[in-house]
This record gives structure tokens, C-alpha cells and sequence, in this order.
């Protein structure tokens, strides 16, 4: 089964295939809206809230989310992995270049 995955401020959905990271499937799908860095939970920059949906989780470096940021619904796009559709935030560094970019489309 494949979720449905959106980006609330640009209005993006992709595919989210629950056998891969939000970040790889969106990558996968040639898609935009979560910024990419590592891949593998440590730089921080595809840190999303996620407003809506059920997911699973992997480690995440604590230098980007704490605990009290993963019990609010904050992670990291490239280490969860959809069990429903989602609904998702931007929160990393590249947010402002982000809706600067949606806003001129
Ligand atoms: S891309 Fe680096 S933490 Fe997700």
C-alpha cells in the first residue's frame, strides 16, 4: 500500500511508499518540497512537523530533535516512514528559501 504524502505550505504530495524514508520516496519520485541533505539523520535539514498521519521512526541525532521535538511531531523526513497518509510541515534551515521558491510559482 502507498500513502499519500503533502506539504502543507506548498500544496506538494508525492507517493509515500511505507518501505522507504518520506525523503527517499519523495527523491525517488524526482519530487520537491523537503530540502535533502544526508539521507541519514544527521544533518538536519529535512526536519519536518508533521501535522497529520501515523509513521514509524528511526534514530535521529538529538543535536536536531530532541525528545520533547519528536513527542510534538517534529522529525526528520529522511528517518520516518509512512503508516498513513501525512501531512507535513517544513521546519529545517532551508524553510524560508523554501516558500520563497513556492511563492514565485
Ligand atoms: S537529510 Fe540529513 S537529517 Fe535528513
Amino acid at each position: 500500500m502507498v500513502f499519500k504524502v503533502c506539504i502543507a505550505e506548498t500544496g506538494e504530495c508525492f507517493s509515500g511508499d511505507p518501505a522507504r524514508s518520506v525523503l527517499e520516496s519523495m527523491c525517488q519520485l524526482g519530487r520537491r518540497g523537503i530540502p535533502k541533505g544526508c539521507c541519514g539523520g544527521a544533518c538536519g535539514v529535512c526536519k519536518v512537523e508533521v501535522l497529520a498521519g501515523s509513521y514509524d521512526v528511526k534514530p535521529m541525532s538529538r543535536c536536531h530533535v530532541s525528545a520533547a521535538d519528536q513527542a510534538a511531531g517534529c522529525v526528520l523526513a529522511c528517518r520516518i516512514f509512512p503508516r498513513s497518509d501525512l501531512e507535513l510541515r517544513v521546519l529545517g534551515v532551508m524553510r524560508s528559501a523554501l516558500l520563497g521558491q513556492a511563492s514565485t510559482q
